[in-house]
């Protein structure tokens, strides 16, 4: 079942009850279909926030929406390609033709990545919370006479990294996304290094970025610097899908 949409109505009401844009239907067609540029190719995308307990009822978190990793999902879908879409908590509903894994914290992505190995692809879209309370309480956290105690944290594994390490199970393409807010190119470059990962995706989060519709990019792989105009989160999705199937179609691509 493909819509309905929300929007204007013929009779005059607002509300669910609009026909779903066409291009949405044939999108949601081709994602089951599974036929195109990366039919029989597999691929693992990450998204939205991650959540670390603090207590049973606080979390640490950030602002990710998941829309942009959604949107990689389901465009890598929609090119054949079949995509488990491991994501942190989000209000969105899961891609048509994609096999969606929620979890919460970054080691359960981390464990849900390494679970769905082996892929061609690895698209690594999640805000991954870097910190998690060393010592979650079990019971909630009281408000004590002395105020409030510090927060002892500890370092997440870095699934990025972990999936770029070299071996047989790395992907032959692993991307990255740079969420910065200055020096877009010279950061991500550096994470390139500091990764292992093949491509990253640098966006500047300064500004509405995070929990919006559109997106700036500028992708750093073998080939230079690709930057591209500010698009809609989809558009950046399947540019991206397309630059995919031809990688994965040529030899030899990636360091896996
Ligand atoms: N990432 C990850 N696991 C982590 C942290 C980040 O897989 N524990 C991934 C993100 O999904 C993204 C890339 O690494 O693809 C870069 O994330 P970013 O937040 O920009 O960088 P950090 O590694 O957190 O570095 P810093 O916060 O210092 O900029």
């Amino acid at each position: 079942v493909v819509g309905p949409n929300e929007g204007d109505m013929a009779c005059g009401e607002y509300g669910p009850g609009r026909m779903s844009e066409p291009q949405e239907i044939f999108a949601a067609i081709a994602a089951l279909l599974k036929d195109g540029p990366l039919k029989g190719k597999r691929a693992i995308v990450t998204a939205g926030p991650t959540v670390e307990s603090i207590d049973p009822v606080r979390f640490l978190s950030n602002r990710s929406s998941g829309k942009q990793g959604y949107a990689i999902a389901s465009a890598l879908a929609q090119a054949g390609a079949d995509v488990t879409l491991v994501s942190g908590p989000t209000a969105l509903a899961a891609p048509l033709g994609v096999t969606l894994v929620r979890v919460e914290s970054a080691r359960q992505m981390l464990a849900a990545c390494q679970a769905a190995l082996p892929v061609d692809a690895a698209v690594m879209v999640a805000a991954v919370a870097d910190w998690r309370p060393a010592a979650p309480a079990g019971e909630k956290i009281k408000k004590g006479a002395a105020g409030p105690s510090a927060l002892a944290l500890e370092e997440n594994p870095d699934i990025l990294a972990t999936l770029s390490k070299p071996g047989k199970k790395r992907p032959r393409l692993v991307i990255g996304f740079a969420a910065e807010t200055e020096k877009l190119e010279e950061h991500a470059r550096a994470k390139i290094a500091k990764k292992g990962c093949d491509w990253i995706i640098a966006n500047d989060v300064s500004g509405a970025v995070m929990g919006g519709d559109h997106n700036q990019v500028l992708l750093i792989s073998e080939d230079g610097a690709e930057s591209s105009p500010l698009m809609g989160k989809d558009e950046v999705a399947q540019k991206l899908a397309a630059k995919q199937a031809q990688a994965l179609s040529a030899k030899g691509a990636g360091r896996g």
